[in-house]
């Protein structure tokens, strides 16, 4: 919530302002399958090319003046794939940390994963919690994973909460605003995204960051995901600049026009 009202990108949008690099980029990672399967590989190697293309893409981001990304690995509706995809899905968390830890931990970048935590092995959990213990002191980059996460649960896991809090007596329902409803989000802690991206040609948010996608600018780039790299995201904070973001209000200059 706090980091809400902080975010400087929010508030009223000047006319020929240059548009600032977006802050919070989000990224919807799909593609794998088709990227295997145009190459004759079973999926599953398309999974693991999709790990390299995260990490390309963590290296990119700050370069590019990206303070929060937040990825989209696994969806509540992930879950209704053939049991040995999804178990191949369920490795990706353990083989990227597994190879990137200590290199997060070095260079800034603090690890949150948000989704629900049923569902997952005890090692895997165990996994994530350490991942996010180590790069917890961090502040330079923020890394958000969205894995067994989906939009619409998310929300329903905050209203729980709140509801909760009312039967506790910690809350009263009058208290809820949106700004109060957001606090008990999975990303409370991170400003809005400014841009959600998805490669692959789809052009469907599919359960991402929806609360949260109020007004994030969309992009959606013909590349499959274990493709995507620097130039990629390049291309999308050009598109991203060329918008004209005005938060459901007019422009100064226009203001002054009509008056
Ligand atoms: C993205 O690639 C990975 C996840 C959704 C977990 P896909 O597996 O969706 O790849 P396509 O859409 O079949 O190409
Ligand atoms: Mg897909």
């Amino acid at each position: 919530m706090a980091a809400q009202e902080k975010h400087p990108s929010a508030g009223a949008p000047q006319k020929g302002a240059e548009a600032p690099a977006p802050l919070h980029v989000a990224v919807v990672m799909d593609g794998n399958g088709r990227w295997a399967k145009q190459r004759g590989l079973p999926r599953s190697l398309g999974h693991r090319a999709g790990v390299e293309a995260l990490k390309r893409t963590v290296e990119a981001a700050p370069k590019l003046n990206i303070r929060w990304l937040t990825v989209f690995g696994f969806s509540t509706e992930n879950w209704s794939r053939p049991a040995t995809e999804v178990a191949e899905l369920m490795a990706l968390p353990k083989r990227y940390f597994e190879s990137d830890i200590v290199r997060l931990e070095r260079e800034g970048v603090r690890v949150r994963v948000i989704g629900r935590r049923q569902g997952l092995s005890k090692e895997l959990v165990k996994i994530i919690d350490d991942a996010q213990a180590r790069t917890a002191h961090n502040d330079r980059f923020f890394l958000n994973v969205a894995f067994n996460y989906g939009g619409q649960a998310d929300i329903a896991d905050a209203a729980r909460r709140f509801a909760e809090d009312v039967a506790a007596g910690r809350a009263e329902p009058s208290d809820l605003t949106e700004a109060r409803f957001q606090g008990y989000l999975a990303t409370a802690d991170s400003p809005p995204p400014d841009l959600i991206i998805r490669p692959s040609g789809e052009q469907r948010l599919s359960n991402f960051l929806l609360w949260e996608a109020a007004y994030a600018e969309l992009v959606f780039q013909d590349v499959l995901w274990p493709d995507y790299g620097e130039e990629h995201l390049k291309a999308a904070l050009q598109a991203f600049a060329a918008r004209d973001r005005r938060y459901g209000a007019v422009v100064a200059d226009d203001v002054l026009a009509a008056g």
